[in-house]
């Protein structure tokens, strides 16, 4: 079968993303691909970090690959944490870290819009191709969860559903997440 490295080590993503992509290409972490090392992450854009994952990749490899980056957009804080997703509490903080901030900026806030945006950037044959996926929900109030999930999972209600992300099965969050989409949307061009 076609492998793909994907540029993460992040055992939560490989769960999802292989799942999805089962049957259809292997795909390998950066640990089993024998890359080691910090990969940049210093982009100003979704799409300029998914690139510089995946090409760091590509620069040592050369062989396929894709990387994703994912920013949690909230309406009343303008975007933010957006492409600073990860480190929104500072270098090196807890997914608590971050969902402890977020609460305590949206405190008394009525409007809990928000969204979640992942781009994939493919690299194949050196040749760069963007996927993107979108979900639309809500900022809960406070942690809702089943142990499911990882990051904002807890605080974080997709639009249609009276769950959080962490109170879902990992099938049903696959079907409708942005990093959900935007698999969905390689795996469609994979298939071709
Ligand atoms: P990354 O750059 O794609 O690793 O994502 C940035 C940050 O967004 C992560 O550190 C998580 O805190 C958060 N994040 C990414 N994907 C998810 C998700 O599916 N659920 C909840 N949080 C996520």
């Amino acid at each position: 079968m076609r492998r793909l490295i994907f540029a993460s080590n992040n055992k939560h993503k490989l769960v999802e993303v292989r799942a999805a992509l089962e049957g259809i290409v292997e795909v390998v972490s950066l640990a089993e691909a024998g890359l080691e090392g910090e990969i940049p992450e210093t982009a100003n854009t979704l799409q300029g970090n998914a690139l510089q994952k995946a090409q760091w990749v590509w620069e040592r490899s050369h062989t396929d690959c894709f990387a994703d980056d994912t920013g949690l957009e909230v309406d009343a804080l303008g975007g933010a944490p957006g492409v600073y997703s990860a480190r929104y509490a500072g270098e090196h903080c807890s997914f608590d870290d971050n969902i402890d901030k977020l609460l305590a900026a949206l405190d008394g806030q009525r409007n809990r819009k928000a969204d979640f945006r992942t781009v994939i950037c493919l690299i194949e044959n050196g040749r760069e191709c963007y996927f993107e996926g979108r979900v639309d929900g809500q900022i809960l109030s406070e942690r809702h969860t089943n142990g499911e999930g990882f990051g904002y999972d807890p605080i974080f209600m997709p639009d249609r559903f009276a769950v959080s992300f962490a109170e879902m099965p990992l099938d049903v969050k696959n079907r409708i997440s942005h990093r959900g989409l935007a698999v969905a949307k390689l795996k469609e061009y994979l298939e071709k």
